[in-house]
């Protein structure tokens, strides 16, 4: 087939035909069981798929072309198949330069996560270590000439320059832990397999955060204490990076919660006393202590006041837990509610799984943090698998609750004893994880927080 030939075929009703290098697909009957949308995939009708593909880094795995192959119908004609395949543009060719020790589990989108053994290093998590978890481009932003747009109902709006932001509010800041809902999905996906990135145990760290109050925008911006109507309202962000579609990344928040003096959610300009890194939101960012990572929309331009959720994808059709039982034919999205606190969580960062440590005495270090605020207050070791249990010392840094609780606990180890070493971690509202990844099991593998495993020998 020629190129034009192919460009015929840019709808059901004219069939939908793309290209993957030389070959020719007709992928009609998949567009509405393309798990990104129907949407989606039109948008790559009659031409190629690598600049798509290349957005969407999930595609770069063998059995997404063994699937295609199962559409083709041809090749392109010779003379076409020389031609480059339109515009193949890296949309990720502006992204910043990244710390090498970060381990990456996806470059394009870029999404990385430090080693665990220098995730508890410090009580503050260093921003070239901080993980990083983008859906999109990171969005280039000249500073002079942002604007972040306010509107809600009544005609009340507010547009801010960074000048206006950190000028016109006080400057508040927050030790705050951001965790993703998928940290610890390499583990849910030995179990059974899930969809996500495989994460191990760092997609979470801790910065101090500054910024302005979100609340000190939304009073001057005319709201009040009250959401402005019946029912429960929601704040919804969006960002400035955008797909191909040029939909941004989206997130929303209770009112109730954005307004609140307590909640302390913060637009932030700075971590850890530096202006925000390119990777985490520059310049300005939401951060919602307690709550998942996905709610912190990054390199933020608008906040909108409004009785319904964001309608963005990240908020109704993903970021959902669900019954183990559910599966990818049975699940319905709006079934269940946007994840926003989270659950009791603990890791052992050191040592690390299959390590052979010296006899004498053992050294396990680890990270604690539970959502909502709500500190944890115990986090119990056990060598023997979780038939005994010490209680481990908890760190001296704390942050009101919003901050994790690094931990360690020293033990006399002897020579040959195999040990399986287990935490779990107990937060001020006694609640505790999970023993097993097993009921906690869900298809997009978010929210595990079973007891953190590692098997050792002691030499
Ligand atoms: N905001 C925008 N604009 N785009 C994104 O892809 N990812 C979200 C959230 N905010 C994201 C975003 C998710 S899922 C998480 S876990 C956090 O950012 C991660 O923040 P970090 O990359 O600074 O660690």
């Amino acid at each position: 087939y020629t190129r034009e030939e192919v460009a015929r075929h840019r709808s059901p009703g004219d069939r939908v035909w793309v290209t993957h290098g030389t070959e020719v697909f007709d992928v009609t009957d998949f567009v509405e069981l393309h798990p990104g949308g129907p949407d989606k995939l039109l948008l790559a009708a009659g031409g190629p798929l690598e600049p798509f593909w290349a957005l969407y880094a999930v595609h770069g795995q063998p059995h997404v072309l063994e699937l295609l192959r199962e559409y083709k119908v041809g090749e392109l004609s010779p003379e076409d198949a020389a031609l480059p395949p339109g515009d193949t543009g890296d949309p990720f060719a502006g992204d910043p330069p990244r710390h090498p020790a970060l381990r990456v589990n996806s470059l394009k989108p870029f999404n990385a996560e430090p080693p665990p053994e220098l995730l508890t290093q410090s009580f503050l998590t260093p921003n070239e270590l901080f993980f990083t978890r983008n859906h999109l481009p990171v969005p280039s932003v000249e500073p002079g000439s942002y604007r972040l747009r306010l509107e809600g109902p009544g005609g009340r709006s507010l547009s801010l320059s960074l000048a206006e932001l950190r000028g016109r509010f006080p400057k508040h800041e927050v030790t705050a832990t951001l965790q993703c809902a998928g940290n610890r999905r390499s583990e849910m996906s030995r179990v059974r397999p899930v969809k996500g990135l495989a994460w191990d145990i760092g997609a979470i760290g801790t910065a101090r955060w500054g910024g302005a109050r979100l609340r000190d925008v939304l009073l001057h911006a005319g709201f009040g204490d009250q959401p402005p109507g019946e029912g429960e309202w929601h704040v919804c962000f969006e960002g400035l990076d955008e797909d191909a579609s040029g939909t941004p990344y989206g997130a929303s928040i209770p009112f109730s919660r954005a307004i609140s003096a307590e909640a302390e959610v913060l637009l932030a300009y700075e971590m850890n006393g530096r202006e925000l890194p390119r990777d985490h939101g520059f310049p300005v960012r939401v951060v919602v202590p307690g709550v998942v990572g996905a709610r912190s929309v990054k390199w933020l331009r608008s906040v909108a006041v409004s009785p319904s959720e964001s309608p963005s994808h990240w908020q109704q059709n993903d970021y959902k837990g669900f019954c183990p039982s559910v599966d990818w034919d049975s699940v319905d999205f709006r079934a269940a509610p946007a994840i926003q606190e989270l659950p009791v969580q603990s890791a052992i960062t050191e040592p690390r799984p299959g390590a052979a440590v010296p006899e004498g005495e053992l050294t396990v270090k680890g990270y604690a943090w539970s959502g909502g605020g709500r500190e944890v207050v115990r986090v119990d070791v056990s060598l023997d698998g979780g038939r005994t249990w010490r209680v481990a010392e908890l760190g001296g840094q704390r942050g009101r609750g919003w901050a994790w609780t690094l931990w360690e606990l020293r033990a006399p180890v002897a020579a040959g004893s195999r040990l399986d070493i287990v935490c779990k971690a107990v937060d001020r509202s006694y609640n505790v994880q999970p023993d097993t990844v097993g009921p906690v099991w869900n298809l997009r593998g978010v929210l595990n927080n079973a007891w953190h495993r590692v098997p050792v020998t002691v030499t």
